[in-house]
């Protein structure tokens, strides 16, 4: 039995060989290998993708979010709040500029940031908030710029999982600096203070390898950020802003990234009608399915660009162990929640503090979705699943 791996970059690559290889040729045969007009090239037409004026390519997701929280003057105690079922690294990053995350719970049904929550967790101390997009799936950015615009405190929105999704943006709301375009639908990324993408490789875009992405409208961020990546310096051996680190998207993986922009329409509608087939095919077990955004209108409705396909069971490690046996690849985002894990123990929450981000830490499972699965390998998902609950 052919085995089905949880992902596979492997049939995307085939695609794009050769214009992947040309692209690796070109930055060699160059001699320029760090900040040079590759990385310049691909920080201008991101930023075009997105809808933002600027933007500005570093080492990975985290750094991202560490320089964005830099540029903005986070730092020593202030606090930031987040969504307590992230991934690692939203949470790490603000401990690494020795703020404070500060929790909330989510949504029942997509499991996104609870905007309701939002009001009770901001003290005098909040600097910051950081919605993160989970799974591809845009946050209720209405509610959450408004709350944040009224409280006076940024808006990094963490976008490392759903490059391309679309919110159904309402031009009236007021918010941060960058929100209010006048298209009817905003790409994430463009609608907070600032915003990072993470193309870490099994991301909607990913290096072969690490890099990473911060975008934003504002141009004093934007230069605070290029200078804080390249040791906090201007123009040559001159450091201007304290706190400087190295992390710079480097000349190769920008090229890689220029061939894969190019496609991502392509791959983004081809995760869509595989997370269709998997809604069809699942529908009649009693497994839940990813919550589908309301189509309002045609311009009022989310875009889920389905980074991951989640479905939840009481039994999902049975499940899991079942897929396996089948020789099914699963995996689970995340099976513990930030509050409960050993390294933010000292952050003083306890079992039961976020009911929703605890039970979908018990039920979540990762199906296989990539572009290059075939519909073949899906319908032995599906009809895997399906035997498993008759
Ligand atoms: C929500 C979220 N934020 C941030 C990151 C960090 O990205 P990176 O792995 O590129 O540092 C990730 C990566 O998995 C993520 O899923």
């Amino acid at each position: 039995m052919k085995s089905i791996p949880f992902w596979n970059p492997l049939p995307e690559y085939e695609k794009i060989a050769t214009e992947v290889h040309t692209a690796i040729a070109r930055v060699l045969s160059s001699g320029t290998l760090i900040l040079g007009p590759e990385v310049a090239a691909f920080e201008t037409s991101f930023a075009q993708y997105i809808g933002c004026r600027y933007g500005i390519g570093v080492g990975n997701g985290t750094d991202a979010i560490i320089l964005a929280l830099k540029a903005l003057g986070v730092g020593q105690d202030d606090e930031v709040i987040t969504a307590a079922n992230t991934a690692i690294p939203t949470v790490a990053a603000i401990m690494a500029v020795g703020a404070v995350p500060k929790l909330v719970d989510v949504l029942p049904d997509s499991l996104l940031m609870d905007p309701a929550k939002l009001q009770g967790a901001i003290t005098k101390r909040t600097r910051a908030i950081i919605p993160v997009h989970l799974y591809g799936q845009s946050c209720d950015m209405d509610t959450i710029m408004k709350i944040a615009t009224s409280k006076k405190v940024f808006v990094i929105e963490d976008c490392a999982q759903a490059t391309g999704a679309e919110y159904k943006s309402k031009v009236s709301a007021k918010g941060g600096p960058a929100y209010g375009r006048k298209s009817r639908k905003s790409k994430v990324g463009s609608m907070g203070s600032i915003a990072t993408f993470s193309f870490y490789p099994t991301k909607i875009i990913g290096c072969y390898g690490d890099g990473g992405m911060i975008t934003t409208n504002n141009p004093a961020l934007a230069k605070r950020v290029r200078s804080l990546r390249m040791y906090g310096t201007e123009g040559t051996y001159n450091a201007i802003i304290e706190g400087g680190i190295n992390s710079r998207l480097d000349e190769l993986q920008a090229a890689i990234l220029s061939v894969k922009l190019k496609n991502i329409k392509r791959w983004i509608k081809e995760r869509q009608r595989l997370a269709h087939r998997y809604n069809q095919g699942l529908k009649s077990t009693p497994l839940i399915l990813p919550s589908q955004p309301q189509k309002v209108s045609p311009f009022e409705a989310n875009s889920h660009v389905f980074h991951l396909y989640i479905i939840r069971h009481t039994k999902r490690i049975e499940i899991q162990k079942y897929l396996r046996m089948h020789g099914i690849g699963t995996a689970i985002h995340y099976p513990v929640p930030i509050h409960l894990m050993p390294a933010y123990s000292k952050l003083g929450y306890e079992k039961g503090d976020f009911p929703v981000a605890e039970g979908a830490c018990h039920s979540v499972l990762s199906l296989p979705l990539y572009p290059g699965l075939t519909d073949d390998d899906q319908d032995r998902i599906i009809n895997a699943l399906r035997a498993y609950f008759k």
